[in-house]
Protein backbone atom coordinates (compact mmCIF):
# COMPACT_ATOMS: atom_id res chain seq x y z
CA UNK A 1 0.00 0.00 0.00
CA UNK A 2 1.19 3.42 -0.83
CA UNK A 3 -0.86 5.59 1.53
CA UNK A 4 -1.47 9.54 0.32
CA UNK A 5 -2.98 12.29 1.83
CA UNK A 6 -3.55 14.13 -1.21
CA UNK A 7 -5.68 12.10 -3.61
CA UNK A 8 -8.91 12.11 -1.90
CA UNK A 9 -7.89 14.30 1.74
CA UNK A 10 -12.00 13.80 2.96
CA UNK A 11 -11.63 10.03 2.49
CA UNK A 12 -8.16 10.20 4.66
CA UNK A 13 -8.65 8.58 8.39
CA UNK A 14 -5.42 8.86 10.04
CA UNK A 15 -6.67 6.48 12.63
CA UNK A 16 -6.91 3.69 10.16
CA UNK A 17 -4.48 0.94 11.76
CA UNK A 18 -3.60 -0.08 7.97
CA UNK A 19 -1.75 2.93 7.48
CA UNK A 20 0.13 2.37 10.56
CA UNK A 21 1.36 -1.81 10.09
CA UNK A 22 5.09 -0.53 9.27
CA UNK A 23 4.49 2.06 12.02
CA UNK A 24 4.20 6.18 11.41
CA UNK A 25 2.88 6.89 7.81
CA UNK A 26 6.01 9.38 8.09
CA UNK A 27 4.74 10.20 3.87
CA UNK A 28 0.97 11.04 4.65
CA UNK A 29 2.30 13.63 7.41
CA UNK A 30 4.72 14.95 4.82
CA UNK A 31 2.13 15.74 2.64
CA UNK A 32 -0.39 16.84 5.38
CA UNK A 33 2.31 19.36 6.64
CA UNK A 34 1.82 21.07 3.58
CA UNK A 35 -1.82 21.27 3.26
CA UNK A 36 -4.84 23.14 5.93
CA UNK A 37 -5.94 21.21 8.71
CA UNK A 38 -6.90 17.96 8.11
CA UNK A 39 -10.15 16.32 9.61
CA UNK A 40 -10.21 12.31 9.88
CA UNK A 41 -13.50 10.55 10.84
CA UNK A 42 -12.52 7.78 13.26
CA UNK A 43 -13.70 4.94 11.32
CA UNK A 44 -13.20 2.21 13.61
CA UNK A 45 -15.17 4.02 16.46
CA UNK A 46 -18.63 5.46 14.78
CA UNK A 47 -19.87 6.43 18.06
CA UNK A 48 -17.04 9.11 18.82
CA UNK A 49 -16.34 12.30 16.51
CA UNK A 50 -13.44 12.71 14.26
CA UNK A 51 -10.32 15.00 14.66
CA UNK A 52 -8.11 17.37 13.67
CA UNK A 53 -4.23 16.58 12.80
CA UNK A 54 -2.23 19.15 14.74
CA UNK A 55 1.08 18.08 12.21
CA UNK A 56 3.51 20.63 11.97
CA UNK A 57 6.34 22.06 14.62
CA UNK A 58 5.03 25.25 15.08
CA UNK A 59 1.06 24.25 15.49
CA UNK A 60 2.01 21.56 18.04
CA UNK A 61 3.87 24.18 19.70
CA UNK A 62 0.95 26.46 19.53
CA UNK A 63 -1.43 24.29 20.84
CA UNK A 64 0.57 22.51 23.61
CA UNK A 65 1.51 26.10 24.81
CA UNK A 66 -1.91 27.21 24.82
CA UNK A 67 -4.02 25.71 27.68
CA UNK A 68 -6.49 27.99 27.98
CA UNK A 69 -7.90 27.12 24.03
CA UNK A 70 -6.87 23.85 23.77
CA UNK A 71 -7.69 22.14 27.34
CA UNK A 72 -6.43 18.39 28.18
CA UNK A 73 -9.12 17.19 29.85
CA UNK A 74 -11.43 13.86 29.37
CA UNK A 75 -8.33 12.02 27.30
CA UNK A 76 -5.20 11.92 25.89
CA UNK A 77 -6.32 10.49 23.23
CA UNK A 78 -8.90 10.92 20.10
CA UNK A 79 -11.81 8.65 21.73
CA UNK A 80 -13.37 9.96 24.26
CA UNK A 81 -14.79 6.51 25.65
CA UNK A 82 -13.72 2.61 25.86
CA UNK A 83 -16.81 1.41 27.38
CA UNK A 84 -18.30 -1.45 25.95
CA UNK A 85 -21.99 -0.23 25.06
CA UNK A 86 -23.42 3.14 25.64
CA UNK A 87 -24.11 3.60 29.53
CA UNK A 88 -21.47 0.66 30.17
CA UNK A 89 -18.78 1.79 33.08
CA UNK A 90 -15.88 3.52 30.85
CA UNK A 91 -12.26 3.14 32.34
CA UNK A 92 -11.99 6.76 30.60
CA UNK A 93 -14.05 8.10 33.41
CA UNK A 94 -11.10 6.56 35.62
CA UNK A 95 -8.62 8.19 33.55
CA UNK A 96 -9.69 11.44 33.54
CA UNK A 97 -8.65 11.81 37.02
CA UNK A 98 -4.96 11.41 35.89
CA UNK A 99 -2.77 14.69 35.81
CA UNK A 100 -2.26 14.60 32.33
CA UNK A 101 -6.30 15.04 32.28
CA UNK A 102 -6.02 17.82 33.94
CA UNK A 103 -5.63 22.01 33.36
CA UNK A 104 -4.53 24.31 35.43
CA UNK A 105 -4.98 25.26 38.15
CA UNK A 106 -5.68 22.01 39.42
CA UNK A 107 -3.06 20.18 37.30
CA UNK A 108 -0.56 22.61 38.67
CA UNK A 109 -0.89 21.85 42.24
CA UNK A 110 -1.03 18.39 41.15
CA UNK A 111 2.18 18.31 39.04
CA UNK A 112 3.53 20.56 41.90
CA UNK A 113 3.24 17.28 44.15
CA UNK A 114 5.93 15.17 42.86
CA UNK A 115 8.21 17.56 40.16
CA UNK A 116 10.94 17.95 42.85
CA UNK A 117 11.85 13.93 42.28
CA UNK A 118 11.79 14.21 38.88
CA UNK A 119 14.32 17.28 38.22
CA UNK A 120 17.36 16.35 35.88
CA UNK A 121 19.22 16.71 39.35
CA UNK A 122 17.26 14.63 41.36
CA UNK A 123 17.48 11.96 38.43
CA UNK A 124 21.64 12.16 39.05
CA UNK A 125 20.97 10.17 42.31
CA UNK A 126 19.33 7.56 40.92
CA UNK A 127 21.90 6.65 38.63
CA UNK A 128 23.72 3.92 39.96
CA UNK A 129 20.22 2.39 41.04
CA UNK A 130 19.68 2.56 37.11
CA UNK A 131 22.99 0.55 36.40
CA UNK A 132 22.34 -2.35 38.54
CA UNK A 133 18.91 -2.71 37.42
CA UNK A 134 20.10 -2.59 33.62
CA UNK A 135 22.70 -5.16 34.20
CA UNK A 136 20.39 -7.30 36.40
CA UNK A 137 17.81 -7.26 33.57
CA UNK A 138 20.60 -8.61 31.03
CA UNK A 139 21.94 -10.91 33.68
CA UNK A 140 18.65 -12.43 33.75
CA UNK A 141 17.85 -12.17 30.51
CA UNK A 142 21.21 -14.29 29.49
CA UNK A 143 20.33 -16.22 32.41
CA UNK A 144 17.15 -17.37 30.50
CA UNK A 145 19.24 -17.29 27.08
CA UNK A 146 22.69 -18.02 27.52
CA UNK A 147 23.25 -18.30 23.35
CA UNK A 148 22.46 -14.07 23.48
CA UNK A 149 19.89 -14.72 21.11
CA UNK A 150 16.80 -12.96 23.09
CA UNK A 151 14.19 -10.28 22.10
CA UNK A 152 15.29 -7.16 22.81
CA UNK A 153 11.37 -5.58 23.94
CA UNK A 154 10.09 -8.27 25.69
CA UNK A 155 13.30 -10.09 27.49
CA UNK A 156 14.85 -6.47 28.61
CA UNK A 157 12.72 -3.62 27.16
CA UNK A 158 9.93 -4.35 29.53
CA UNK A 159 11.68 -4.54 32.36
CA UNK A 160 14.52 -2.08 32.88
CA UNK A 161 11.98 1.60 32.71
CA UNK A 162 9.24 -0.65 35.17
CA UNK A 163 12.16 -1.50 37.71
CA UNK A 164 13.28 2.35 37.81
CA UNK A 165 10.15 3.77 38.24
CA UNK A 166 8.67 0.78 40.49
CA UNK A 167 11.60 1.77 42.02
CA UNK A 168 10.51 5.36 42.87
CA UNK A 169 6.90 4.45 43.86
CA UNK A 170 7.89 1.60 46.13
CA UNK A 171 6.70 -1.81 44.15
CA UNK A 172 9.25 -4.77 44.84
CA UNK A 173 11.24 -5.72 41.72
CA UNK A 174 10.21 -8.85 41.52
CA UNK A 175 6.55 -7.21 40.38
CA UNK A 176 7.45 -5.24 37.87
CA UNK A 177 6.23 -7.83 35.07
CA UNK A 178 2.53 -7.75 36.64
CA UNK A 179 2.80 -4.21 36.62
CA UNK A 180 3.56 -3.59 32.87
CA UNK A 181 1.27 -6.59 32.02
CA UNK A 182 -1.70 -4.27 33.74
CA UNK A 183 -0.48 -1.39 32.11
CA UNK A 184 0.36 -2.92 28.79
CA UNK A 185 -3.51 -4.61 28.76
CA UNK A 186 -4.94 -1.11 29.14
CA UNK A 187 -2.58 0.97 27.09
CA UNK A 188 -2.22 -0.84 24.35
CA UNK A 189 -6.05 -1.22 23.12
CA UNK A 190 -5.72 -1.02 19.75
CA UNK A 191 -3.79 -4.07 20.12
CA UNK A 192 -5.54 -7.73 19.85
CA UNK A 193 -2.69 -9.40 21.00
CA UNK A 194 -2.56 -7.41 24.18
CA UNK A 195 -6.23 -6.25 24.61
CA UNK A 196 -8.33 -8.76 22.46
CA UNK A 197 -11.54 -7.30 23.37
CA UNK A 198 -12.83 -4.19 25.80
CA UNK A 199 -13.62 -6.29 28.58
CA UNK A 200 -9.44 -6.99 29.15
CA UNK A 201 -9.24 -3.09 30.03
CA UNK A 202 -11.37 -4.06 33.38
CA UNK A 203 -10.21 -6.97 33.83
CA UNK A 204 -6.57 -5.29 34.17
CA UNK A 205 -8.12 -2.43 36.12
CA UNK A 206 -9.84 -5.14 38.46
CA UNK A 207 -6.14 -6.30 39.04
CA UNK A 208 -4.91 -3.50 39.42
CA UNK A 209 -6.32 -1.87 41.62
CA UNK A 210 -6.48 -4.29 44.68
CA UNK A 211 -2.74 -4.30 44.44
CA UNK A 212 -2.19 -0.52 44.66
CA UNK A 213 -4.67 -0.17 47.07
CA UNK A 214 -2.37 -2.71 49.18
CA UNK A 215 0.63 -1.18 48.54
CA UNK A 216 -1.20 2.25 49.62
CA UNK A 217 -2.54 0.80 52.78
CA UNK A 218 1.03 -0.44 54.00
CA UNK A 219 2.46 3.20 53.46
CA UNK A 220 -0.31 4.60 55.54
CA UNK A 221 0.75 2.27 57.90
CA UNK A 222 4.31 2.27 57.57
CA UNK A 223 5.31 5.84 55.78
CA UNK A 224 8.48 5.57 53.60
CA UNK A 225 10.20 8.25 51.64
CA UNK A 226 9.01 6.53 48.61
CA UNK A 227 6.50 8.36 45.53
CA UNK A 228 3.33 6.22 47.13
CA UNK A 229 3.93 8.01 50.73
CA UNK A 230 4.31 11.19 48.80
CA UNK A 231 1.16 10.77 46.93
CA UNK A 232 -1.21 9.66 49.51
CA UNK A 233 0.48 12.25 52.13
CA UNK A 234 -0.55 14.70 49.28
CA UNK A 235 -2.81 17.70 49.71
CA UNK A 236 -4.39 19.60 46.96
CA UNK A 237 -6.25 22.86 48.00
CA UNK A 238 -6.30 21.42 51.63
CA UNK A 239 -7.70 18.08 50.59
CA UNK A 240 -5.83 14.64 50.72
CA UNK A 241 -6.38 12.96 46.73
CA UNK A 242 -9.11 10.89 46.44
CA UNK A 243 -9.28 6.67 45.79
CA UNK A 244 -9.81 7.08 42.05
CA UNK A 245 -6.99 10.63 41.99
CA UNK A 246 -4.23 8.42 43.96
CA UNK A 247 -4.63 5.28 42.28
CA UNK A 248 -4.71 7.04 38.84
CA UNK A 249 -1.69 9.35 39.66
CA UNK A 250 0.36 6.04 40.41
CA UNK A 251 -1.19 4.43 36.87
CA UNK A 252 0.13 7.30 35.19
CA UNK A 253 3.42 7.48 36.45
CA UNK A 254 3.92 3.41 36.12
CA UNK A 255 2.56 3.80 32.16
CA UNK A 256 3.98 7.17 31.46
CA UNK A 257 7.53 5.93 33.38
CA UNK A 258 7.82 2.66 31.01
CA UNK A 259 5.91 2.31 27.90
CA UNK A 260 7.62 5.43 26.56
CA UNK A 261 11.51 5.01 27.59
CA UNK A 262 11.31 1.57 26.04
CA UNK A 263 9.67 2.32 23.16
CA UNK A 264 12.67 4.83 22.62
CA UNK A 265 15.36 2.25 23.77
CA UNK A 266 14.34 -0.18 21.65
CA UNK A 267 13.31 1.79 18.38
CA UNK A 268 16.50 3.53 18.80
CA UNK A 269 18.75 0.61 18.95
CA UNK A 270 17.26 -0.70 16.06
CA UNK A 271 17.85 2.26 14.02
CA UNK A 272 21.63 1.61 15.12
CA UNK A 273 21.46 -1.97 13.97
CA UNK A 274 20.29 -0.90 10.61
CA UNK A 275 23.03 1.31 10.01
CA UNK A 276 26.50 0.45 10.94
CA UNK A 277 28.09 3.60 10.41
CA UNK A 278 25.45 5.53 13.23
CA UNK A 279 26.40 2.56 15.04
CA UNK A 280 30.15 2.98 15.03
CA UNK A 281 29.66 6.60 15.93
CA UNK A 282 28.30 6.22 19.34
CA UNK A 283 30.35 3.06 19.96
CA UNK A 284 33.55 5.06 19.29
CA UNK A 285 32.35 8.03 21.46
CA UNK A 286 32.56 10.43 18.77
CA UNK A 287 29.06 11.58 19.67
CA UNK A 288 28.30 12.34 23.27
CA UNK A 289 25.51 9.74 24.09
CA UNK A 290 23.36 12.72 25.07
CA UNK A 291 23.13 14.22 21.97
CA UNK A 292 22.32 10.11 20.57
CA UNK A 293 19.90 9.98 23.16
CA UNK A 294 18.43 13.16 21.66
CA UNK A 295 17.87 11.72 18.26
CA UNK A 296 16.49 8.40 19.76
CA UNK A 297 13.51 10.57 20.85
CA UNK A 298 13.12 12.50 18.01
CA UNK A 299 13.33 10.16 15.28
CA UNK A 300 11.24 7.64 16.98
CA UNK A 301 9.02 9.58 19.79
CA UNK A 302 7.22 7.31 22.21
CA UNK A 303 3.82 8.43 22.11
CA UNK A 304 2.85 9.61 18.32
CA UNK A 305 0.52 11.97 19.72
CA UNK A 306 -1.52 13.56 22.87
CA UNK A 307 -4.79 14.80 22.54
CA UNK A 308 -6.18 18.36 23.32
CA UNK A 309 -10.04 19.41 23.07
CA UNK A 310 -10.98 23.35 21.60
CA UNK A 311 -12.63 25.22 24.25
CA UNK A 312 -14.04 27.75 21.84
CA UNK A 313 -13.94 28.51 18.49
CA UNK A 314 -10.36 29.47 16.89
CA UNK A 315 -8.66 28.79 13.72
CA UNK A 316 -5.87 26.97 12.87
CA UNK A 317 -3.60 26.71 10.14
CA UNK A 318 -6.59 27.21 7.42
CA UNK A 319 -9.58 25.70 9.40
CA UNK A 320 -12.38 26.52 11.71
CA UNK A 321 -12.20 24.78 14.94
CA UNK A 322 -15.30 24.94 16.96
CA UNK A 323 -15.59 24.63 20.58
CA UNK A 324 -15.41 20.84 21.74
CA UNK A 325 -13.60 19.80 18.81
CA UNK A 326 -10.87 17.17 19.09
CA UNK A 327 -7.05 17.60 17.76
CA UNK A 328 -4.25 15.43 18.09
CA UNK A 329 -0.74 16.64 18.14
CA UNK A 330 1.28 14.47 16.03
CA UNK A 331 4.99 14.75 17.84
CA UNK A 332 6.00 11.63 14.59
CA UNK A 333 5.11 14.52 12.47
CA UNK A 334 6.39 17.37 14.35
CA UNK A 335 9.48 15.95 14.71
CA UNK A 336 10.32 15.30 11.17
CA UNK A 337 8.89 18.96 9.83
CA UNK A 338 11.21 20.06 7.12
CA UNK A 339 10.77 24.01 8.10
CA UNK A 340 12.98 22.95 11.05
CA UNK A 341 14.85 19.64 10.68
CA UNK A 342 17.71 19.59 7.61
CA UNK A 343 16.73 16.30 6.29
CA UNK A 344 14.30 14.83 9.02
CA UNK A 345 13.69 11.65 7.82
CA UNK A 346 17.35 10.99 8.23
CA UNK A 347 18.69 9.32 11.45
CA UNK A 348 21.94 11.06 12.38
CA UNK A 349 23.43 10.90 15.99
CA UNK A 350 25.39 13.86 14.95
CA UNK A 351 22.31 15.62 14.79
CA UNK A 352 22.86 19.50 17.04
CA UNK A 353 21.03 21.04 17.53
CA UNK A 354 17.80 19.01 17.81
CA UNK A 355 14.68 20.85 19.42
CA UNK A 356 12.32 18.08 18.73
CA UNK A 357 8.96 17.53 20.79
CA UNK A 358 9.42 14.12 21.49
CA UNK A 359 8.72 15.17 25.17
CA UNK A 360 5.86 17.67 24.26
CA UNK A 361 5.86 20.74 22.13
CA UNK A 362 5.94 22.87 25.54
CA UNK A 363 3.62 23.97 28.07
CA UNK A 364 1.86 22.87 31.23
CA UNK A 365 1.81 19.02 30.28
CA UNK A 366 5.87 19.01 28.91
CA UNK A 367 7.01 15.27 29.89
CA UNK A 368 7.37 14.82 34.13
CA UNK A 369 9.75 12.52 33.87
CA UNK A 370 12.45 13.90 30.68
CA UNK A 371 15.15 14.42 32.99
CA UNK A 372 14.88 10.84 34.21
CA UNK A 373 14.28 9.28 30.63
CA UNK A 374 17.01 11.31 29.42
CA UNK A 375 19.71 9.79 32.13
CA UNK A 376 18.32 6.35 32.18
CA UNK A 377 18.45 6.53 28.00
CA UNK A 378 21.94 7.28 28.68
CA UNK A 379 23.12 4.63 30.52
CA UNK A 380 21.10 2.51 29.03
CA UNK A 381 23.13 2.46 25.74
CA UNK A 382 26.06 3.25 27.64
CA UNK A 383 25.75 -0.33 29.58
CA UNK A 384 24.17 -1.99 26.04
CA UNK A 385 27.51 -1.31 24.61
CA UNK A 386 30.07 -1.73 27.17
CA UNK A 387 29.08 -5.39 27.94
CA UNK A 388 28.28 -6.51 23.71
CA UNK A 389 30.45 -5.75 20.91
CA UNK A 390 27.85 -7.37 18.74
CA UNK A 391 24.08 -6.28 19.05
CA UNK A 392 22.80 -7.99 15.95
CA UNK A 393 18.82 -8.71 14.63
CA UNK A 394 18.20 -11.91 14.69
CA UNK A 395 14.24 -12.36 12.80
CA UNK A 396 11.48 -10.11 12.20
CA UNK A 397 10.76 -7.62 14.49
CA UNK A 398 6.84 -6.93 15.12
CA UNK A 399 5.21 -3.57 15.06
CA UNK A 400 2.80 -2.62 18.49
CA UNK A 401 -0.54 -2.40 16.57
CA UNK A 402 -1.44 1.15 17.33
CA UNK A 403 -1.96 4.77 16.41
CA UNK A 404 -0.77 6.28 19.93
CA UNK A 405 1.98 3.77 21.27
CA UNK A 406 4.67 4.44 18.90
CA UNK A 407 6.69 0.92 19.67
CA UNK A 408 7.57 -2.40 18.57
CA UNK A 409 5.72 -5.44 19.98
CA UNK A 410 8.87 -7.38 19.64
CA UNK A 411 12.66 -8.01 18.64
CA UNK A 412 14.82 -10.56 18.19
CA UNK A 413 18.20 -9.64 18.32
CA UNK A 414 21.61 -11.64 18.95
CA UNK A 415 23.92 -9.88 21.59
CA UNK A 416 27.62 -11.11 22.09
C1 LIG B 1 11.78 8.69 26.51
C2 LIG B 1 10.85 8.60 27.39
C3 LIG B 1 9.65 9.50 27.46
C4 LIG B 1 8.97 10.15 26.47
C5 LIG B 1 9.30 10.17 24.97
C6 LIG B 1 7.88 10.86 27.09
C7 LIG B 1 6.98 11.67 26.42
C8 LIG B 1 5.97 12.39 27.01
C9 LIG B 1 5.03 13.22 26.32
C10 LIG B 1 4.99 13.45 24.81
C11 LIG B 1 4.19 13.75 27.23
C12 LIG B 1 3.01 14.70 26.96
C13 LIG B 1 3.45 16.13 26.79
C14 LIG B 1 2.33 17.07 26.48
O1 LIG B 1 1.15 16.67 26.44
O2 LIG B 1 2.61 18.25 26.24
C15 LIG B 1 4.59 13.24 28.52
C16 LIG B 1 3.96 13.55 29.70
C17 LIG B 1 4.26 12.94 30.88
N1 LIG B 1 5.32 12.09 31.14
FE1 LIG B 1 6.68 11.45 29.83
N2 LIG B 1 7.90 10.60 28.43
C18 LIG B 1 8.95 9.78 28.70
C19 LIG B 1 9.35 9.29 29.93
C20 LIG B 1 8.69 9.53 31.10
C21 LIG B 1 9.10 9.00 32.39
C22 LIG B 1 10.33 8.14 32.67
C23 LIG B 1 8.18 9.42 33.27
C24 LIG B 1 8.26 9.10 34.74
C25 LIG B 1 7.36 9.06 35.55
C26 LIG B 1 7.19 10.23 32.56
C27 LIG B 1 6.09 10.85 33.12
C28 LIG B 1 5.24 11.69 32.45
C29 LIG B 1 4.08 12.31 33.08
C30 LIG B 1 3.61 12.14 34.51
C31 LIG B 1 3.48 13.11 32.10
C32 LIG B 1 2.26 14.01 32.26
C33 LIG B 1 2.75 15.41 32.58
C34 LIG B 1 1.65 16.43 32.70
O3 LIG B 1 0.49 16.15 32.33
O4 LIG B 1 1.94 17.52 33.17
N3 LIG B 1 7.54 10.28 31.24
N4 LIG B 1 5.68 12.42 28.37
Amino acid sequence: MNPSATADPAELDISDLELWKEGPPHEVFRELRGQDLHFSALRDFPDETGFWSVVTYDDIARVGRDHKTFSSERSILVVDSLAREPGAPDPMDLGANMLICQDPPRHDRLKALVQRAFTPKTALDHTERMRQIINLVYDNALGKHPDGRLDLVRDVGVFVPSMVIGDMLGVPREDAEQLVSWTNRTSAFEDPRLVPDLDELWTAFGEFAPYVDGLIRAREANPTDDLTTKIIEAEVDGERLSHDEALMFFFVLMVAGNDSTRAVFTSGMKNLMDDPGQMELVRSGAVPLEQVVEEFVRFNPAFAYMRRTATCDVELSGAEIKAGDKLAMWYVSGNRDEKVFENPNRFDVRRDPNPHQGFGGGGRHFCLGAGLARLELKLWIEETLRRFDTIEPDGSPERLSSTFLNQWYSMPVHLA
